[in-house]
């Protein structure tokens, strides 16, 4: 666990270095657009799925380089997901990552320009041709994102979390509720370098099979912290789901049965990489860290 810690710290670092450069302030009074982006993106969150982007591509011998512009152009997208999150119309919050929430620090239409401009900015990194990846790798990775990003994705996962506000959810609903909202983008993060270095047709089935049980098993976790969490820690306000009657595997399942079943996904997420051997220590940590983490 410690090595994985370790290996957060340092791609936090990287990332921050290249969102540093990839978000350099403008000349002129535009530059409070770039000035509540960077507020989002650096130094906040555990850059987690950098931290996976980063891993499987070494793994996989995906160079450096790339495995970082990869990993920030998902981040930008990552984190306009959460500042859109945050704003009045969706969950209403007043604190991200241990400060007040971008539309508290800026105000709310700043907040959803930044979003904005994160999410199409993305594209431009990921786009890249300085990036050393073939044209149609390139392509197929954008098409990727997007979809995961979009209305098959993300969003698409967001909207039946607003509705599941109001209406109550059947356990296959909640399961693709989890599944877009917030796996879709995990699933980019394990992917998109066995895209990028066209990995074989094993690997990226093992992959897909180890991307969606962390992809369930992170939200339930958040959910769960939501509930049992330390908001210090955390860095948001908690008890939120309740006030917000979200729905969630613990509205339907309770806490102990959800434990239970992020459990058995952590188990069956490691047995499905077990093909990669001595190399997936890290992805195997980092199973164990979703079902600890404490923020
Ligand atoms: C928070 O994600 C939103 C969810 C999908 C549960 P993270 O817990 O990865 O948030 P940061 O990036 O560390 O702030
Ligand atoms: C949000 O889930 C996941 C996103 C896709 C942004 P939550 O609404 O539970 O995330 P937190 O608890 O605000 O971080
Ligand atoms: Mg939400
Ligand atoms: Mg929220
Ligand atoms: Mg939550």
């Amino acid at each position: 666990m410690q090595l994985l810690k370790d290996k957060l710290t340092e791609v936090r670092v990287l990332l921050d270095a290249s969102f540093d450069k990839k978000l350099a302030l403008p000349e002129g009074k535009e530059k409070r657009l770039v000035e509540a982006m960077r507020y989002s993106v650096i130094g906040g969150g555990k850059a987690f799925r950098a931290f996976l982007v980063l891993t499987v591509g070494e793994i996989l011998g995906l160079k450096k380089e790339v495995a970082l512009q990869i990993a920030t152009a998902l981040e930008m997208v990552h984190t306009y997901s959460l500042i859109h999150d945050d704003l009045p119309a969706m969950d209403n919050d007043t604190m991200r990552r241990g400060k007040p929430t971008n539309h508290i620090q800026f105000d709310e239409a700043t907040a959803i320009l930044a979003g904005d401009a994160l999410l199409t900015n993305a594209f431009e990194v990921l786009s890249d041709p300085e990036m050393e990846l073939d044209a149609e790798v390139r392509c197929q990775l954008i098409n990727f994102l997007a979809q995961m990003a979009g209305k098959s994705g993300m969003c698409g996962g967001q909207m039946l979390d607003l509705i599941g506000e109001k209406e109550s959810l059947s356990l296959e609903e909640i399961t693709r509720l989890q599944t877009k909202k917030t796996g879709a983008l995990l699933r980019f993060s394990v992917l998109a370098p066995a895209v990028a270095v066209k990995a074989n047709e094993t690997i990226q089935k093992a992959l897909e099979k180890y991307a969606a049980n962390i992809g369930l098993m992170f939200q339930m976790t958040d959910d769960i912290l939501d509930i049992e969490g330390d908001e210090k820690l955390m860095g948001k306000t908690l008890g939120k789901d309740k006030t917000e009657t979200k729905s969630t595997f613990i509205t339907l399942l309770g806490l102990e049965e959800t434990r239970q079943r992020a459990y058995q996904l952590c188990n069956e997420a490691k047995e499905a990489i077990s093909l990669l051997g001595e190399k997936a220590t890290l992805l195997l940590s980092a199973c164990d860290f979703i079902l600890e983490r404490k923020n």
